[in-house]
């Protein structure tokens, strides 16, 4: 086969037959196909897209390029969760324990955060001693102890897509939706779920600003899995806003610390406890206990606490904290009608909570925490944001990237998209 050949009949809208797919993703894989050659492959997909056959076979050959796991020694169904990503989405804290709790198991591997939104594995990080990564076998002791076990994912899995992801993001062919879903399904089933649920945001905070997009995105995702035999459902909901109240590493745990005993934010609430009916439903288990029940009658907050300590973390521990605080007030009276996602992100990301490149630090107590939220009525002068950094030099730029984020009308309300805006199935 030539990689030539298979760039051309991409580039003149062919549809690529399973041969050609599967030799340029192990050819590729194995440093046969030049890296030119994959940009302008990809670069052709992004133009002329791929049908749902294409799609699928080229998510297998990213499978097969590495491990692919599985959890037969479990007694239980296992269900999983995966979030396109936004701003303050720390919702894999409460929903995994929730739905242990429940009766699944939750095996889910988790990535970091880049650029304005954060990774579920820097948040749990900032746990005092808690160790993101974990052999197969400490994986299966968590599961099989906790019912649930969050940690990274291996270099074993999916390693055709760790090399194209990083080609992708220096050739402009990120935004490619046959791309992206191919991308992210080929590491979940890799992973070995049985079903899986897809939280595809919407909005200004994140990857995909437009229910259109987003549709799009989420049906061949859906697709991808019921072709691997993977049940899998999506909602897209709102990012247009952050989630909750708190933006960033330690002050997103103790929110989620929050919802696990019971309380939290109401947007939290829900989303959690929608997604984790989903993932029972979805697993086959719709008789189960309501995540809901788990939540109030700290069944949640029981596994959270062994799964924490199972990963060497010391749930009890208290949080680190930002040494810097700044507090930005309502400059007018009315109702808030707008807290801009992106905006948020941006800022507590230049406040240290996230990185600008792959090798970079996290600081775990800087963030943003919002005592208001869009709808809500305010007083001039209010407190609306506490901003935390480890340096007060991070404040203006972070300030900057507010500007503009936040609005005030005197009266009105908010026009705000409902937090589950579609489910697709
Ligand atoms: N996340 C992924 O894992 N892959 C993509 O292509 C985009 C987002």
């Amino acid at each position: 086969m030539d990689a030539i050949d298979v760039i051309r009949a991409k580039r003149d809208g062919a549809e690529l037959t399973p041969a050609q797919i599967d030799w340029a993703v192990a050819a590729y894989t194995r440093g046969e196909v030049a890296e030119e050659q994959m940009s302008a492959l990809a670069m052709a997909i992004l133009l002329n897209g791929m049908s749902r056959a294409e799609v699928s076979r080229w998510t297998q050959a990213m499978i097969d390029s590495g491990e692919r796991m599985e959890w037969s020694a479990l007694d239980r169904p296992t269900t999983d969760k995966h979030s396109t990503g936004g701003v303050g989405d720390k919702i894999t804290l409460p929903l995994a324990p929730a739905v242990a709790a429940c009766g699944a198991a939750v095996p889910q591997l988790s990535g970091r955060g880049l650029g304005h939104t954060g990774g579920t594995l820097d948040k749990l990080e900032s746990i005092p001693g808690w160790r993101a990564s974990l052999s197969t076998a400490e994986m299966l002791a968590v599961l099989r102890g906790t019912g649930a076990v969050v940690c990274a994912a291996g270099g074993g899995l999916a390693p055709a897509d760790r090399k194209l992801y990083a080609l992708r993001d220096v050739t402009g062919t990120v935004e490619s939706i046959p791309l992206i879903a191919s991308s992210i399904m080929s590491k979940k089933i890799a992973e070995g779920t049985g079903a899986l649920v897809l939280d595809v945001k919407v909005g200004s905070g994140a990857f995909m600003k437009t229910a259109g997009d987003a549709r799009e995105l989420a049906e061949t995702m859906v697709a991808i899995g019921a072709d691997h035999g993977v049940r899998t459902v999506a909602l897209l909901t709102a990012m247009d806003r952050p989630l909750g109240n708190a933006v960033g590493n330690a002050v997103e745990v103790a929110e989620s610390v929050e919802v696990l005993a019971g309380g939290g934010p109401a947007d939290v609430v829900e989303l959690t406890v929608a997604l984790g009916r989903e993932m029972l439903a979805a697993a086959g288990m719709e008789g189960a206990k309501d995540p809901a029940d788990a939540l109030r009658d700290g069944s949640a907050m029981d596994v959270w606490n062994r799964m924490i300590a199972a990963q060497g973390g010391d749930p009890r521990a208290p949080l680190p904290v930002a040494r810097e605080a700044h507090e930005l007030t309502a400059p007018s009276s009315g109702v808030l009608t707008r807290l801009d996602a992106f905006g948020v992100g941006v800022a507590a990301w230049r406040l240290g909570a996230g990185r600008a490149r792959k090798e970079d630090p996290v600081s775990f107590g800087a963030g943003i925490v919002c005592h208001a939220k869009p709808g809500d009525k305010v007083v001039a002068g209010q407190p609306l944001l506490s901003l935390y950094a480890d340096d007060v030099a991070r404040f203006p730029r972070a300030l900057e990237a507010l500007e503009g984020a936040v609005e005030i009308a005197e009266d009105g309300a908010a026009d705000l998209p409902p937090l589950i805006i579609d489910r697709v199935s």
